[in-house]
């Protein structure tokens, strides 16, 4: 019932009650930043590290852009490169270029773990993913996040692994409604953000659209 009502709320208010933002993967101007901002979008998730393993090369002067259009809310996100082996290394690498920017980027840093060059041992995945995690918040001093849909996280790691308890979730959800279903992935601890929508071009850059969910949740 709860639901419904906050289905009702959303069809109507959809601004009001949850914060609107959009996460790239592309060098993007602080134009293309400004004008996102004034198109609503008030948080930008950018991609940190490559699936090919190695810092994003747009990541900094992403950063900066995004900040000097007036973002106020800027997290990043990995994808890892399970192949290259090694999960502390990758986030040492990530630590290396981003301290300095550390006081800009909130937490949690967010590791995407979507359809890709995965082992298909569900163990060796699960340990690659928690050693990340745990190098995330012992090396960068930030929280951990996962960036899944429901079918990739059974497939890469096992629908019920409790060991990802510690990662805050943002959901993929492509049904183009900023609204989260709260009845899947109940072993993570918290539900976070959701990506609704993409990829789709605006702005001159390439985005997919995202809600922060906290705002919107109830239990
Ligand atoms: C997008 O690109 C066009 C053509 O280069 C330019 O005129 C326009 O100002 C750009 N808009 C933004 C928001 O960057």
């Amino acid at each position: 019932m709860k639901n419904f009502i906050l289905s009702l709320f959303f069809s109507f208010f959809p601004l009001t009650f949850a914060d609107l933002g959009v996460d790239i993967s592309i060098a993007t101007s602080k134009e293309s930043f400004a004008c996102l901002l004034n198109q609503g979008y008030t948080f930008v998730i950018i991609r940190a590290y490559c699936s090919y393993g190695a810092v994003d090369p747009n990541l900094v002067t992403n950063i900066q852009n995004a900040q000097s259009a007036g973002f106020q809310s800027i997290q990043v996100y990995m994808f890892p490169c399970f192949p290259c082996g090694n999960p502390q290394n990758q986030v040492l690498e990530l630590v290396e270029v981003i301290t300095p920017y550390l006081e800009q980027v909130r937490d949690p840093i967010w590791i995407e773990a979507t359809k890709y060059a995965w082992s298909t041992n569900q163990q060796q995945n699960q340990n690659f993913l928690f050693s990340m995690g745990s190098s995330i918040r012992s090396l960068a001093a930030s929280t951990a996040g996962i960036l899944t849909s429901q079918t990739d996280w059974t497939n890469i790691v096992g629908s019920n692994w409790v060991g990802s308890g510690g990662f805050t979730l943002w959901s993929i959800q492509h049904d183009d409604v900023p609204e989260i279903n709260t009845d899947s992935y109940d072993f993570f601890i918290d539900y976070y953000l959701k990506q609704y929508e993409g990829p789709m071009t605006i702005c001159n850059t390439t985005v997919n659209f995202d809600t922060d969910a906290g705002a919107t949740l109830i239990e």
